[in-house]
Order: C-alpha cells, then structure tokens, then sequence
C-alpha cells in the first residue's frame, strides 16, 4: 500500500512538472528527435495499431506517421497540457488521447506495437514489473515494445540515482529527479514480464538505450 501511495504522489509531481514545461517542451525537446526516428525504423512494415506511452505532444509520432499515415495511435499521458499540444497537430485524427496515469488506465487490447520515447526513466523497478506485465497483455501475439529511453550505465550507477532521489524527493526544487534503471535490469524486468527476443540497441545519445521486446 505505501509503494502504491509513492507511486501516485510520484505521478502527481510528474504532471505538475509537465504541466509547466508543456509550453516550451517542443523547442528544447526537437533536438532529440533522431532517437524517435530511430524507434520508427525499427517497426514493423504494416503496423497500424499502437499504444503511446507518455507521447506528450507527440514528437515521436511526427516521423512515425510519415512512415504510417494510416496507423491509428491511442496516447497515455499524465498531463492535459502536453495531450492538448498533441491534438493540435496534424495528424489528431488519428490519435486518441487518454489522460491518466500509466498504473491507472485501461490500455485496451491487441495492439500491434507499444512505444514510448524518454517517458519511463521514474518508475522502481517493482513498480516496472507491474508496468511491462501491463504492455505484454495488451499486444496481440507477436506485437513488439519498443522502448527508446535514459539509462543508467550499470547496476552501481542506478542504485546511486535511487539513493539521490530517495535523499532529495521532498525538495520541491527536485520534482523531476531521473532514476533510469541499468540496461541489464530493464531487460530482466522485460524477460519476466514475458517477453521473447529482447535487444538493446545503442542511440544517438551515450545515455540512451532502445529497448526492443516481441511478444
Ligand atoms: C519527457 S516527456 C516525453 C514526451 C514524448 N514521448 C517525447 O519523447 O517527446 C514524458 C511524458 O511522460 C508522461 N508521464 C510521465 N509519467 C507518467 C505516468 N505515470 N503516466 C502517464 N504519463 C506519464 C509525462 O506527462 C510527459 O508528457
């Protein structure tokens, strides 16, 4: 129950933080879009449904409704303000937005691909395992994560991001504190949920790793 209480007060910072940065997140955040091109690369021809998680205005489906106009994507966001620069964009009729926290919301079902990009770098990893259990059961068979995202670089390295927020959580000053988990615990987490065939393929960023899982 407390892990749970953490959780939400955690999602509450989260999209208080977005909430405040939704005005001028596209300006700083159009510099990472190679990573996002790089996730769209690596879908598969003819995928048409997808699950966003934490799309935000959804820079990440600029490159990935070029290369599948007809695709339909349901966006899972905490933020109104961010989901509200989303459906000001082009390509709105084709998404839908859902408000809410990713522990909270129905995902729905079969979707041939879930993605997220620098969206899911907050969460311990036990908090993960309820997670990704969560985007296995809503793909259909064969349906692929794909997750572009800050890593720490090893296990040592991702206990002393824990151990920084745990010290500086209640400084509002520290609302958005990164504790990215190493890229061989994201892969265990993804093994357990259930997960076949998992890569972890390098980026354009040192510190960032795509996470690929087939279901
Ligand atoms: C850094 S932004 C990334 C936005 C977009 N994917 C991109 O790459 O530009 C992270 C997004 O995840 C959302 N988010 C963070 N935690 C969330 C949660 N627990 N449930 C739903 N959305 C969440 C935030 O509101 C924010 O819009």
């Amino acid at each position: 129950m407390a892990e749970h209480m953490n959780l939400t007060e955690r999602a509450e910072d989260m999209r208080g933080f977005f909430e405040r940065k939704a005005d001028g997140y596209d300006d700083v955040h159009f510099a990472f879009m190679e990573t996002k091109r790089l996730l769209t690369e690596y879908l598969r021809d003819g995928t048409s449904r997808i699950l966003d998680l934490g799309g935000g205005t959804g820079l990440e489906l600029i490159p990935l409704f070029e290369r599948f106009p007809d695709a339909r994507v349901t966006v899972v966001d905490l933020s109104p303000a961010m989901l509200g620069a989303l459906m000001k964009r082009p390509f709105a009729d084709r998404v839908t937005a859902v408000c809410g926290d990713f522990f909270e919301v129905d995902f729905g079902m079969n979707f041939d691909a879930v993605i997220s990009t620098s969206a899911l770098h907050h969460f311990e990893p036990e908090d993960k395992r309820v997670l990704y259990r969560k985007v296995y059961d809503c793909l259909a068979p064969g349906g692929l994560f794909l997750n572009a995202d800050k890593i720490s670089v090893n296990r040592q390295a991702e206990a002393d991001a824990f151990a920084y927020y745990r010290t500086h959580r209640d400084n509002p000053d520290c609302a958005h504190i990164d504790t990215p988990l190493a890229p061989s615990t994201e892969a265990e987490i993804l093994e357990n949920a259930g997960f076949a065939r998992i890569e972890v393929r390098l980026t354009d960023r040192d510190n960032y790793r795509l996470f690929l899982a087939e279901k």
